[in-house]
């Protein structure tokens, strides 16, 4: 529990906590202040000087930056005094001599700090009467995917301690002194690293940014959906900003026991993948049907096989109402696959597994293990196999694949649920079109046993298009659309959470936004292994993204 002290600012007394600073002090109780080179999860660096408040000392009245001073019980802060005010407005003013303003045709407008705090704390009148010193270079190819405008930095240092300190490849500096100094890729550098974008991000300004964004979209137009990342078993929070129901980028959402408010490439570029590739139309050997038909022919076909005899294979990309569908619905044959962990790893927040929900098949106690299938399969037991979000016929070196692939001619039916055309779709008797996570409500629970929601941030685009959780149960109860018991997913989870005492108290729409921590077995360890960055997110502090 942290401890408490009351301090004076603007004049009223608030309670805040013993080792913040001042920045953080008035963060936590919703007072402007200015900021640039502060970052809630960055070390304090003090560079930019425009965090200027006046404070009481024993020597005397004394303007000093907000973000370096600490608070003291008692201490009296003045951030709106008349010398604070004017301090702010100065440095600002340096920040602004030589901006190119070029706001029009800048990425950043609309969410950059430089616009805000002139409207907020700035508003003075331009005094400048000798030629603007022009920085550097624009858009400069300073990495794989980062952008350079030298002449828009503002010099606050985030992208280079971000670099130094949590990523720790050192690409950037600051070169040059006085007025000349300038942003500057080290010699022979190219900012490579797997965590660049959150440079973007960071920038207060529009000196950095994505070539996967730029000129693509004003950042007015975008709608922010919370959700979570599914390229790995980190499960790190984010936004999916969207706009006409196309997904412009993933954002990372503030989570700081998780992800912070970092995410690396792979996960943040990964957002193209959610329009490629779609199948929005059923198929029956490969020919476009009728929602209507398929049901029906399904319905038909399964009522015909006795349980026994069906077999669900889901793999660890499915959401956990899918699981709990398929526990629930879909009898004992059900198996979740667990492909081999092969992807890069990292002591940040990067896993090896990259799937995004096999703790979710672990907690709804899905089978993993896969011999006695294979072995009905060989000998012909399986009538009907349905196959659940894996593209099973892509699977390399997995022995269930394998046996699939060898003695497919021996299971006379094959259903196949998926939003991709992918390789398994040529080789099944049905096609379930269904959502993409992005299109439905949905729960995850990630490598270290945080259970998170993933909101539906997109429309599909059919009506009769469900989400797997519920084209599963439709096809395992052969109910038809006007008999079903969901409309949307959230109601399966509002369902499934009764049966378990860490989820009761939650309906879909309460789950805390950072998750909810489950108490079984993790996967991983805790993100930000030896990564020693002190940071102080006072529980009353909007998150980042909103202050
Ligand atoms: S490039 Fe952006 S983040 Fe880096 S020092 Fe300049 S303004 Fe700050
Ligand atoms: S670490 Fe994993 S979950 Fe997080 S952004 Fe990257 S791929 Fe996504
Ligand atoms: S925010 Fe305090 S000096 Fe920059």
């Amino acid at each position: 529990m942290q401890k408490m002290i009351t301090v004076n600012i603007n004049n009223q007394e608030y309670e805040v906590q013993e080792d913040c600073n001042i920045v953080e002090a008035c963060d936590a109780h919703n007072i402007p202040l200015q900021r640039f080179c502060y970052h809630r999860y960055l070390p304090v660096d003090g560079s930019c000087r425009t965090c200027m408040v006046e404070i009481e000392t024993p020597q005397g009245m004394m303007v000093t930056t907000a973000c370096t001073t600490k608070v003291k019980p008692g201490m009296a802060i003045y951030t709106n005094s008349e010398k604070a005010v004017a301090a702010q407005k100065s440095a600002l003013e340096f920040l602004l001599l030589d901006h190119p303003l070029d706001c029009p045709i800048c990425d950043k407008a609309g969410e950059c700090l430089l616009q805000d705090n002139y409207f907020d704390f700035g508003r003075y009148d331009f005094r400048r009467t000798v030629a603007r010193y022009f920085k550097g270079g624009k858009a400069l190819n300073a990495g794989e995917h980062i952008v350079l405008d030298q002449e828009r930095c503002i010099l606050c240092r985030r992208c280079i301690r971000f670099f130094d300190e949590i990523v720790r490849t050192p690409e950037l500096g600051i070169i040059s002194r006085g007025h000349e100094s300038s942003i500057s890729l080290f010699p022979e550098k190219f900012i490579r690293n797997p965590y660049s974008g959150n440079s973007a991000d960071i920038c207060p300004v529009g000196a950095l940014t994505l070539k996967e964004f730029r000129f693509k979209q004003r950042v007015w137009f975008l709608k922010k959906t919370k959700s979570i990342c599914t390229q790995c078993a980190r499960g790190c929070s984010i936004y999916i900003e969207h706009n006409k129901n196309t997904v412009w980028r993933f954002m990372p959402r503030e989570n700081p026991a998780l992800n912070r408010v970092w995410m690396c490439d792979r996960g943040r570029f990964s957002f193209n993948k959610l329009h490629e590739k779609r199948i929005f139309t059923p198929l029956k050997h490969q020919e476009e049907i009728s929602f209507n038909q398929l049901y029906d022919d399904i319905a038909e076909l399964l009522k015909t096989r006795r349980s026994g005899e069906i077999a669900w294979v889901v793999g660890p990309f499915s959401s956990n109402e899918t699981y709990y569908a398929l526990k629930t619905y879909c009898g004992d044959n059900a198996v979740c696959l667990m492909p081999p962990a092969s992807g890069e790893r990292d002591d940040l927040l990067m896993l090896a597994e990259e799937y995004p929900n096999a703790q979710g098949a672990t907690f709804f106690g899905l089978q993993t293990e896969t011999a006695p299938l294979i072995d009905k399969i060989q000998k012909g037991r399986i009538a009907a196999l349905i196959i659940v979000e894996m593209d099973l016929f892509n699977l390399r070196n997995d022995s269930f694949a394998q046996c699939l692939m060898e003695n497919i001619h021996k299971i006379p039916l094959k259903i196949y649920l998926t939003a991709y055309r992918d390789e398994t779709v040529a080789r099944v008797d049905y096609v379930v079109p269904v959502r993409t996570y992005a299109e439905t409500n949905g729960t995850f629970i990630n490598a270290t046993s945080l259970l998170q929601k993933a909101c539906q941030a997109l429309v599909p685009e059919h009506p009769d298009i469900d989400a797997a959780c519920i084209a599963l149960y439709t096809i395992a109860t052969g109910a038809r659309k006007h008999q079903r018991r969901y409309s949307d997913a959230s109601e399966m989870y509002d369902k499934l959470r009764s049966h378990y005492d860490e989820l009761r108290s939650f309906q879909f729409n309460q789950i805390p936004e950072y998750g909810i921590a489950l108490n079984m077995p993790k996967r991983a360890d805790e993100p930000f292994k030896g990564i020693h960055v002190d940071f102080n997110v006072c529980s009353t502090a909007k998150p980042l993204e909103e202050s």
